[in-house]
């Protein structure tokens, strides 16, 4: 199969592919998603094929609107219309009760709950109008690499497997939607994946929020079935290093004693002050946790394409947006994390 880069009418002919059960990748604010309509089985079973994701994780349903959603959730919670009016369209999933028969158990994994999402990307907004239909979207990379935050990056995965690319250049945020379960029996909305949407600016909307448990200690089962899996990951091993130039300085001597080819991800300082030591390095540009983000996987992507044996990756503190940004970088780094004096030996 050919996969489309569309010009001209590129919404028309997108949505009558989708129409048809083929599969259309889409941009977001978040990562690029790989659609197909939610309600043709046939189209949402191609989408676990093409990307050799295990049928127990559950698909995100991406809306253009609120009104859409009411087709298939027959109660909603009291403080759903709050988020829906402060973070739509915008980085965050609402997983409700599923009205039975709606969608099928390849949407859901099975379980009595369905997650969706209004992305903030005019192309796609416009595509899902057009289409009539809600699409399933989950990032558009082969299963256990970095999601594709550029066109390029889901060519690079996807090419010769899907229909088409919806082009709209690289994604703002760079990693994927803050997953929000509301259907915890004591009310109290649990934070199941963390993203651009904090659990401060969702707790100032609506009151108390909770953060399911394993992304804290590592050892609880995790509630959204996605998150057991090693993700984003590079085949070159990463390892975290602690934003400081002393202790980057203790990692690139320890490998180079090793005769290690070095890949640096840090910010524009660092990737300056370590130059000549390293091989190849990518710089996402001011310190700041914005910017590492928005390049994180593009960055390893780049990098572990390059003649390296180990990717050293800057570390933030774990507030705010940080928490997402080190949840993605530790699974890309199998938790490796260069932080004392003691494993440089
Ligand atoms: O930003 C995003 O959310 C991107 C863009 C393309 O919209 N999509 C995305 O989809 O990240 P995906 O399929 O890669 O991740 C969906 C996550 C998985 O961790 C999955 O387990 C969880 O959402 N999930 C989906 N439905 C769920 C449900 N009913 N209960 C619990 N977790 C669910
Ligand atoms: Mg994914």
């Amino acid at each position: 199969m050919e996969t489309k880069q569309f010009t001209g009418d590129e919404i028309d002919q997108a949505s009558a592919l989708i129409c048809k059960g083929e599969l259309i990748a889409f941009p977001t604010e978040t990562v690029y998603g790989l659609g197909a309509n939610a309600l043709d089985e046939h189209a949402v079973k191609q989408v676990y094929a093409v990307k050799g994701r295990p049928s127990d994780n559950p698909l995100i349903v991406h809306v253009s609107d609120f009104e859409m959603v009411k087709q298939y959730v027959t109660d909603f919670p009291s403080n759903t219309k709050a988020l829906v009016d402060s973070f739509w369209p915008g980085p965050l999933t609402l997983i409700f009760i599923v009205k039975p028969n709606t969608f099928s158990s390849t949407v859901t994994g099975g379980l009595k709950t369905v997650a969706f999402r209004m992305p903030k990307n005019d192309k796609t907004l416009a595509l899902i109008n057009k289409a009539g239909v809600p699409l399933v979207g989950p990032s558009a990379n082969t299963s256990g690499k970095p999601s594709p935050t550029t066109a390029q990056h889901v060519f690079h995965d996807l090419h010769g497997k899907i229909a088409g690319i919806l082009d709209d250049g690289a994604t703002q945020i760079g990693v994927e939607s803050t997953v929000l379960d509301l259907t915890a029996a004591d009310g109290v909305p649990v934070i199941l994946r963390p993203g651009a949407i904090t659990k401060e600016s969702l707790e100032e909307v609506i009151g108390k929020v909770r953060v399911d448990q394993h992304l804290i200690s590592e050892k609880e089962a995790p509630k959204a079935p996605g998150m057991k899996y090693k993700h984003y990951s590079p085949d070159t091993p990463v390892w975290i290093v602690d934003g400081n130039p002393d202790v980057f300085k203790k990692a690139i001597t320890w490998a180079k004693n090793k005769n290690q080819r070095i890949g640096l991800f840090a910010d524009d300082q660092l990737i300056s002050a370590f130059s000549d030591e390293i091989d190849e390095g990518f710089s996402f540009g001011e310190d700041s946790v914005e910017q590492a983000t928005k390049l994180l996987f593009a960055g390893l992507r780049s990098l572990d394409e390059k003649n390296i044996d180990i990717i050293f990756a800057q570390a933030f503190p774990e507030t705010g947006l940080g928490i997402a940004y080190m949840n993605r970088l530790k699974k890309a780094a199998n938790q490796k994390n260069l932080k004392s004096d003691s494993i440089f030996e």
